[in-house]
């Protein structure tokens, strides 16, 4: 089992100051930073291209881990990987050749993300599991911040668990949305070591410091 790793989502964060945001992220411990792009077509919103993932990459030293919320994801994979990704996550409905778009990650030098909506069967990760660093189950639908955790996702981030175990104990098991105080304790206990989270790290009510520590403390403390 891969160990806790905490994922802000700069999704959340404050654009006007985002060199300072992602730099506070860094200092405060967080394992890698967190970059959802969006098409407006894979999902109904539009967020930011490779150019933010640059910016970011000026910013701070801990790994960027891209998530590609875009159809054809394999035409932008080069932009991405050149723009300071270290990790490309795909989604698998978004692209009729999963296979080749993996590959194509690696030959890049990047590591290798799969993702899957909620509804999506998990089937797929037994087949992608080894070609894999990163296995992600959406716990929102992909599109926007700050919706609510979809409670099924515990037994899919169980079942996914068993399957790393057996096939790839080395890949990590990522979860994104809805991930906050009152979630992150029941997820890490099903077995997500990556947890990504956007509104529950930049946000009014306390520091990025202080909202990081507080979910490290609730995830460390559950986790299997
Ligand atoms: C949703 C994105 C998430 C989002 C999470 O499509 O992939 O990464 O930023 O936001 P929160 O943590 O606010 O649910
Ligand atoms: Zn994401």
């Amino acid at each position: 089992m891969q160990t806790l790793k905490l994922a802000p989502s700069i999704l959340a964060a404050d654009f006007g100051n985002l060199a300072a945001q992602v730099q506070d992220a860094a200092s405060a411990g967080a394992d890698y930073l967190h970059i959802d792009v969006m098409d407006g077509q894979f999902v109904p919103n539009i967020s930011f291209g490779a150019i933010a993932v640059k910016a970011c990459k000026e910013a701070v030293d801990i790994p960027l881990d891209v998530h590609l919320m875009i159809v054809q994801p394999e035409r932008y994979l080069e932009d991405f990987a050149k723009a300071g990704a270290d990790i490309i996550t795909v989604h698998a409905e978004a692209t009729a050749h999963g296979h080749r778009a993996l590959q194509q990650i690696k030959e890049l030098g990047c590591k290798v993300g799969l993702a899957v909506n909620p509804l999506t069967p998990l089937d797929v990760f037994k087949e992608a599991l080894p070609y894999l660093d990163l296995a992600l189950i959406m716990t929102v639908n992909p599109g926007f911040g700050g919706q609510k955790f979809i409670p099924t996702s515990l037994n899919r981030i169980a079942q996914l668990r068993e399957w790393i175990e057996d096939i790839n104990p080395n890949c990590d098991l990522e979860i994104d949305g809805g991930v906050n105080s009152q979630t992150i304790a029941n997820a890490a206990l099903a077995g997500a070591n990556v947890l990504v989270a956007g509104s529950a790290v930049f946000n009014d009510k306390a520091s990025i410091a202080t909202n990081l520590e507080g979910l490290r403390d609730l995830a460390s403390n559950a986790s299997l």
